[in-house]
């Protein structure tokens, strides 16, 4: 059996079909600080987020796309894995990704952490190479295509061509960071404390990073900084949007800079083939004709662009006895562990 997985700072998906996810979960899971037992996963566990008492502990494990908190991620993989392996007499084979600029340390955690639930064998993909494979691109031609995954946690961008990665680059101040950036706005502006799911539901329905064609409200509720009541206020997207603009124009420099970085040959292609988009984030509204407009060069944000990373994941499945065989070639697809 062959699983694809995809670990993200937000959100995790399993795939065990090229059709669906067979798990598509918030990377949240929920423990009693007291004896450690395992409360609650995904969205059941991000209801409570910022609900629970002084017992129970909320946490997201993995931040900028890697293992921060390792007996966690073990725990959620384990569930994940256990939730759509349904014989425990063939170990399954698992191809993962993992963001560009990452340590051995931190890969080897998450072979780690993948290998704890008894595996056959652990693959790992680059995210913008599973994300360019799952929306149909060809990256094992002599020809540069270009792709930025944007996430909640990591923005991975990646200039690709005969398989392998010419220029990448990592930054981890991405979805996450611009609900930090709302939740700050808002106290500051508005005298309201609002929590981080909150943040997150603004962001989502209003956030923007060019004007929009009408101007959208959205009502945050939360508790008034100096009278500690509960309070709501109606924002703007205006408003939003400068809230979150110094971290767009940060992820718009980020690929400016790949840009500036790829070699000649490779350039024209992307400039005849333009920028393909992918990860939630992508959806954030104005975004693209930001990026094209600053770039001079055509964007398209992929279908379901938050399903590319672990659809391309599964993709590469199909591959794992070649990854095998050429254990040691110089431009692997995956990594065999
Ligand atoms: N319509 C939308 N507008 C703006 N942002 C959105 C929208 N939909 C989702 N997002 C954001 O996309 C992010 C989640 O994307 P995704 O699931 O690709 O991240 P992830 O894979 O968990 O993170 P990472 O790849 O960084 O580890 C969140 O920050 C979420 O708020
Ligand atoms: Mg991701």
């Amino acid at each position: 059996m062959d699983i694809a997985l995809d670990l993200g700072t937000a959100n995790s998906r399993v795939r065990i079909s090229p059709e669906e996810n067979a798990i598509d979960e918030p990377s949240v899971i929920a423990y009693d600080t007291e004896d450690i037992e395992i409360l609650a996963y995904g969205k059941d566990a991000y209801q409570m987020l910022g609900r629970t008492s002084a017992k129970i502990n909320v946490v997201f494990p993995l931040e900028g796309g890697v293992i921060a908190q390792s007996g966690l991620v073990e725990e959620l993989v384990n569930i994940f894995l256990h939730e759509v392996c349904t014989s425990r007499v063939v170990m399954p084979r698992v191809v993962a990704c993992i963001p560009g600029e990452i340590t051995e340390v931190e890969k080897r955690a998450v072979v780690g952490a993948i290998s704890s639930f008894g595996v056959r064998r652990v693959l790992l993909i680059e995210a913008t190479k599973a994300a360019a494979f799952g929306t149909g691109l060809d990256i094992m031609s002599p020809h540069g295509v270009m792709v930025a995954d944007l996430g909640a946690g990591t923005i991975d961008i990646a200039v690709m061509s005969l398989g392998g990665i010419s220029v990448t680059k990592t930054i981890k101040t991405a979805g996450n960071a611009m609900d930090d950036e709302i939740i700050k706005y808002i106290r500051r502006q508005h005298g309201l404390i609002i929590g981080k799911a909150m943040a997150k539901a603004c962001k989502e329905a209003i956030a923007c990073v060019i004007k929009p064609d009408a101007e959208r409200t959205f009502r945050v509720k939360g508790r008034d900084s100096l009278r500690g009541l509960p309070r709501a206020v109606e924002v703007t997207s205006t408003e939003i949007m400068q809230a979150i603009a110094d971290i767009g124009v940060n992820i718009i420099n980020t690929i400016v800079d790949v840009l500036e970085d790829t070699p000649p040959e490779l350039l024209a292609d992307i400039h005849s083939d333009g920028i393909t988009l992918t990860g939630g984030l992508s959806q954030l509204y104005g975004f693209r004709e930001l990026l094209e407009k600053e770039t001079g060069i055509r964007v398209r944000v992929a279908d379901d662009p938050q399903d590319c990373v672990v659809k391309g994941c599964f993709r590469a499945t199909k591959y794992i006895e070649e990854a095998e065989a050429q254990k040691s070639s110089l431009n692997p697809l995956m990594t065999v562990y």
